[in-house]
């Protein structure tokens, strides 16, 4: 029935250790630090903040575990995983499709990831200038505005980071992918740590964390849901087959369970954290929560600005985000690369800078939509003003990660053989009894319900 004996032929972790290591690295990332506060503040705070919460628990670990395990299966990048088990469970080739519309979905993911990478880049110069020592909150705001509308300096930023993620992705998954983490994530970590306590020190320490943790129903709309749930796809990584790769380079006897619930809580911790150094200095600084992309690029250099050694911690602050966000970029195409490398029969390098050249054309498209190709459109009846960007994010994070997502819950759960699944998890009967039960059940109606509910929120003007 099963080939027990399949590998990868790009090669495979090291052990446990470094697949936990990578994983965290695809996850921790601009999503964290940069989306997850910027979202929180549009959607309210609190309330918003625990739905994230319950979605990460019942939607994302139980999909994070299934994308592990059907990479692991399959060995293969995610649309010849796909294939390869559709056949092996009596299934429909088109399932090779889930693989290729994460594909696509990790191409435009990248293409505004990387800008946004970008403006990290350049903050890290920023804040080594000096630029930030006794900044006010006009005048961050000033120094950011002065970016997003340089369409020639966004673009500069995100030419840079599109050429250092190909770098990491050409080397391989030994070389390149695993040691970029060891030791910045941990740092990060510690730096966030750093910033926490500064936080608590500006007087309005209670008042950022009841914005993050008290929860206030009233401020939840449709559109509010849909994106809590897009994020915890997005801030885990989840459907598209970043993880499902990761997943085909793991080692036999690794236990899929614990490294997946390792992974999210690590992920988790990060994205509180930013939370409550964020939202502090907003309100000590009379900011506006819910001022958008921009928002740590408006507040954190406050805080670098006024704090002792505010010049080294800020530089390493950016430096160390800019890290975390390319760890996450080389997932993101990781699935493109290892498919050309096993059916076009291209050499790693040749395959990275190939869609490494694609992602930077379409990232151009987001570079301008801050400036020149500005428009209005209106989302969940909120109107939001960065036009192809914010588009771009809707329509990956928001719908087709969920629907990926959607679709290996249902192919792991119903339409594999039972025996297969229960092999590669490897886990107690009862914990694969509830594994089963929340990815039959509860994962796909959550995430249909959320889009049901959603259905005529978006409206083009
Ligand atoms: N999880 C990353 C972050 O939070 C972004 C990311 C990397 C991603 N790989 C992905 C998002 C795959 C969705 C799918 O920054």
């Amino acid at each position: 029935m099963v080939d027990e004996q399949r590998t990868s032929i790009h090669g495979q972790w090291s052990g446990r250790m470094a697949f936990i290591l990578a994983a965290t690295g695809s996850a921790v990332g601009l999503g964290n630090i940069w989306k997850f506060p910027y979202i929180a503040g549009e959607n309210g705070g609190g309330a918003f903040v625990l739905i994230y919460l319950l979605c990460i628990a019942v939607i994302g670990i139980p999909i994070m575990m299934a994308e592990v395990m059907l990479g692991r299966r399959g060995r293969q990048s995610p649309i010849n995983t796909m294939a390869t088990l559709a056949a092996e469970n009596g299934r429909p080739a088109i399932w090779a499709g889930l693989g290729w519309m994460g594909v696509i979905a990790g191409f435009l993911i990248l293409s505004y990831y990387s800008v946004i990478a970008g403006w990290a880049l350049s903050y890290v110069f920023r804040a080594a200038s000096g630029m930030f020592e006794g900044v006010t909150s006009d005048g961050v705001s000033s120094i950011f505005g002065q970016l997003v509308s340089d369409p020639e300096k966004l673009l500069a930023w995100h030419t840079i980071f599109m050429v250092a993620t190909m770098v990491v992705v050409a080397r391989g998954v030994q070389h390149g992918l695993e040691k970029t983490v060891r030791f910045l994530m941990p740092l990060l970590f510690l730096l966030l740590l750093i910033l926490v306590f500064y936080a608590a020190t500006t007087g309005a320490f209670l008042e950022g964390l009841s914005f993050l943790f008290s929860p206030d129903f009233s401020k939840i709309t449709r559109g509010s849901i849909l994106t809590a749930m897009g994020h915890a796809f997005f801030t885990l990584s989840l459907g598209m087959g970043a993880i499902m790769v990761y997943g085909s380079y793991l080692p036999k006897d690794t236990s899929i369970a614990k490294t997946s619930i390792i992974i999210a809580a690590a992920d988790t911790v990060v994205a509180l954290l930013a939370g409550m150094v964020i939202f502090p200095i907003v309100f000590a600084n009379g900011l506006e929560p819910g001022s958008g992309p921009g928002l740590i690029f408006k507040t954190l250099p406050i805080a670098f600005g006024q704090m002792e050694a505010g010049i080294l911690i800020g530089t390493m602050f950016f430096a160390l985000l800019v890290f975390a966000a390319w760890s996450s970029a080389i997932s993101l195409i990781e699935p493109a690369v290892a498919w050309l490398v096993e059916n076009r029969g291209m050499n790693r390098i040749y395959a990275s800078v190939w869609v490494g050249i694609v992602t930077w054309l379409m990232g151009i498209v987001t570079a301008l939509s801050f400036n020149v190709w500005a428009f209005e459109f209106e989302f969940a009846g909120e109107k939001k003003t960065a036009g192809m960007f914010d588009v771009l994010d809707i329509a990956t994070a928001n719908i087709m990660l969920p629907l990926g997502g959607l679709m290996i819950a249902i192919f792991a759960g119903w339409l594999m053989y039972q025996q297969s699944s229960k092999d590669e998890l490897n886990m107690t009967e009862s914990g694969y009894n509830l594994w089963l039960f929340l990815v039959r059940f509860i994962t796909p109606f959550a995430v249909m319900i959320v889009f049901l509910n959603v259905i005529g929120v978006l409206k083009f003007e």
